[in-house]
């Protein structure tokens, strides 16, 4: 199982030390929400963050989600700044396969992600070109969102399609992912956790990420 902790949840006046505090609590992976004001109504931070959260943090596996219109122009900038793996949105349609391709050719892990009302049908073409398959569980663009339960027939399905074909991409959750809901999720398929405010808020971000490890590890689905 893996807790990757959403940087957009820390407290930015003090990135350095949050990034030092999220390696301190035993998290596994550090996840970028990249927004570009343009895919999703809001903007987070680009690649010189990316840069700054690596020199704090030689431990933590960069996974990078560019929510973005163009990610073809952040691809590289990230990848060399430290980003381990990049994320881009199947809603991409025709420039998905580009994308997948470019992400390679840079040496990083790749990531699709699909956004609630996107049919599964859009990540079918690629799901042996991809490491992981990221189920969006909010309306991208703001942390602090209610998780959508309906979403979940969604995990079961890339776990089903994972099994079927006997491939081998992680399945990653992100939005309103707390101890309960990411019990949920393991319980549908998921084996990535990707939690902002879920972890953040507590001074104790050791126990939380403990907490829900011990939650998700309890409830993964065995079949
Ligand atoms: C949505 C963002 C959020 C963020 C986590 O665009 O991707 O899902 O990572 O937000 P929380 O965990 O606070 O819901
Ligand atoms: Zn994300």
């Amino acid at each position: 199982m893996i807790i990757a902790p959403s940087l957009l949840a820390a407290d930015h006046g003090k990135l350095a030390a949050e990034v030092e505090r999220t390696e301190r609590s035993r998290a596994d992976w550090l996840h970028l929400d990249i927004m570009d004001g343009h895919f999703v109504p809001n903007l987070s931070f680009g690649p010189d963050v990316a840069r700054i959260v690596r020199s704090h943090s030689r431990k933590l596996f960069l996974d990078v989600h560019l929510m973005c219109s163009r990610p073809e122009i952040l691809i590289g900038p990230f990848a060399q700044n430290g980003a381990d793996l990049v994320t881009v949105h199947a809603e991409l349609g025709e420039k998905v396969e580009g994308l997948i391709w470019k992400i390679r050719s840079l040496g990083k892990k790749v990531g699709l992600a699909v956004n609630p009302p996107t049919s599964m049908s859009a990540a079918q073409p690629f799901l042996k070109k991809i490491d992981l398959l990221l189920v969006m569980t909010v309306n991208p663009g703001f942390g602090g969102q209610p998780f959508l339960e309906e979403v979940l027939t969604k995990i079961q399905q890339a776990y089903l399609w994972r099994k079927a074909q006997n491939l081998s991409y992680r399945i990653e959750v992100d939005g309103g992912i707390k101890f309960d809901t990411a019990a949920e999720c393991a319980k549908a398929g998921a084996d990535t956790f990707v939690s902002g405010t879920g972890l953040y808020k507590h001074r104790n971000m050791k126990w939380a990420v403990e907490k829900m490890r011990k939650a998700v590890t309890k409830a993964h689905r065995q079949d």
